[in-house]
């Protein structure tokens, strides 16, 4: 059989990225980071929309260059439609769309939660490939939940976060600590250095699959205010006890779920994606479970957890090889795609 190439787009946040792949196989996979949103603690979107633009092309060009492919020997291109920052999808949307139309070749809208599920679908001897029906939990800076994923294109959510995502519970504290943006990586780093039973973190508990965060961050943010009235330095002096405890209390509250998730569905096959998935505490208590439960986890390669265009590509290449091909009138969306996503 012929090979496919996909050219992918990403670009729903603040993350310009292209890749390359040749069937299930990624042969390049470029992310231009933007580090315009650094001293706003934040992405800003107005900025985050500008920096597409002035990456789009060369990012798209350094990933064909790397992969050694000819713009005409693509096959059809993917994109991320959405959820995320109108400005910056409408970006990576128009090039898309321009790109495909010049080279009559086809165009692939690609929900951005689904390309995040389907990261550990990517051939590479890195990860290993989960059989269907798999549970997936998804942990990005937007989104909390748990999945059943039964088949490439079929995915239902049995439970999902009631506020704050995980990663949001992460970059809220790193703010409170003055640590620089994204929290996420620079409290896994200070975590490993640190003693995760120093303070006591509680989650408030929620009937079923749901989670909630926003009181973790509350607790956070009281018991800061409260030390620091005592000891002016006390974050400068705790900076990794902090970070490793609140670590804890969150990873302790993902397994928790997934695990019930498991009982409930008896589907034993767990595998995570979104931007917490790269935090090493999650993966090394994800991992202790194929021991301690007899579950089988899959675990994305780190540069397929945060937002990148491979995991785009992947659902681009099983959209192609069903023909689900977007028109030109497709439009970007910003909240969570429910065709995609079905909530039992
Ligand atoms: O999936 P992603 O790259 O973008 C979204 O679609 O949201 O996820 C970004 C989130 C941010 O909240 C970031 O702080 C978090 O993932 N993150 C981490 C780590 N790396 C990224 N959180 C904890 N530990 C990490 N190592
Ligand atoms: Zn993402």
């Amino acid at each position: 059989m012929q090979n496919v190439n996909i050219l992918a787009i990403e670009s729903s946040c603040d993350d310009t990225s292209a890749a390359v792949l040749q069937n299930n196989k990624v042969l390049a996979n470029i992310i231009a980071n933007q580090q315009v949103h650094e001293s706003f603690g934040g992405v800003v979107p107005e900025l985050a929309s500008r920096a597409h633009q002035q990456n789009i092309i060369p990012v798209v060009d350094q990933a064909l260059r790397k992969a050694n492919i000819n713009k005409n020997e693509l096959h059809a291109i993917a994109y991320t439609g959405g959820p995320g920052l109108l400005g910056s999808l409408l970006v990576g949307s128009s090039f898309a769309k321009a790109f495909a139309m010049s080279l009559n070749i086809p165009l692939i809208l690609v929900d951005h939660m689904h390309a995040h599920i389907m990261a550990t679908m990517i051939d590479d001897p890195a990860q290993k490939t989960p059989p269907f029906p798999f549970l997936c939990l998804t942990v990005s800076g937007g989104h909390t939940q748990i999945s059943i994923v039964r088949d490439h294109f079929t995915t239902e959510v049995i439970g999902h976060t009631l506020d704050d995502a995980a990663g949001e519970a992460f970059d809220k504290a790193a703010k409170v600590m003055s640590l620089p943006y994204p929290g996420g990586p620079v409290i896994d780093k200070l975590s490993q250095q640190g003693n995760k039973h120093a303070f006591t973190f509680s989650i408030p508990r929620i009937s079923g699959l749901n989670f909630s965060f926003s009181g973790l961050k509350t607790s956070f943010l009281y018991f800061l205010r409260d030390s620091l009235k005592t000891s002016p330095e006390f974050i400068e002096h705790n900076k990794a006890d902090l970070c490793a405890s609140y670590s804890h209390a969150i990873v302790n509250a993902l397994l928790e779920k997934i695990l019930a998730a498991s009982v409930q569905t008896g589907i034993d096959a767990i595998a995570v994606a979104g931007g917490v998935s790269a935090n090493s505490m999650l993966r090394s208590r994800l991992l202790e479970l194929e021991q301690t439960h007899n579950k089988q986890v899959f675990i994305p390669k780190f540069e397929f957890c945060t937002d990148n265009a491979a995991m785009v590509g992947i659902v681009g290449y099983y959209g192609y090889m069903h023909k689900h091909f977007s028109t030109s009138k497709s439009v970007p969306y910003t909240r969570q795609n429910s065709s995609i996503f079905k909530t039992l």
